[in-house]
């Protein structure tokens, strides 16, 4: 288990308008780059319309990232939430990953 300080942040939002699914490939894409090489791991949910995300890691690479992903057009956030838990409980998080079906969709968000 490793002691290195994590910022945790989580939040769900919205395809914005004139946006849809085949969007998601590039934003997938960015996102495994990105995070592998900035120690940023978690996950990514999303049903067709609706996105949860979770992600974990150094404070500052997490703040920065958080600014950007609040920012992009492509999606409206409607309920971050940051948080701060205990340490990486280990395993090996691969980064980002897509499920199509809403069966994924947590029910706090239908
Ligand atoms: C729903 C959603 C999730 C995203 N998740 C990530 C992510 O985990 N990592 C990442 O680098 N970019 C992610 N992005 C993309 C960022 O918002 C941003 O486009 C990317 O970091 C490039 O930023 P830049 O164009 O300012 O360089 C996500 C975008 C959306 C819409």
């Amino acid at each position: 288990m490793s002691n290195e300080a994590l910022s945790q942040f989580v939040y769900y939002s919205t395809l914005a308008d004139g946006y849809d699914a085949t969007c998601v490939g590039a934003i997938i894409k960015t996102a495994r780059a990105f995070n592998a090489s900035n120690g940023i791991t978690g996950v990514l949910l999303f049903d067709g319309e609706r996105f949860c995300q979770y992600i974990e890691g150094n404070p500052v690479a997490v703040n920065a990232l958080v600014d950007r992903i609040r920012q992009d057009p492509r999606h409206k956030v409607s309920r971050p939430c940051s948080m701060s838990l205990s340490p990486r409980d280990g395993g090996t998080p691969t980064g980002p990953w897509l499920s199509p079906t809403s069966a994924a969709t947590p029910s706090s968000i239908r």
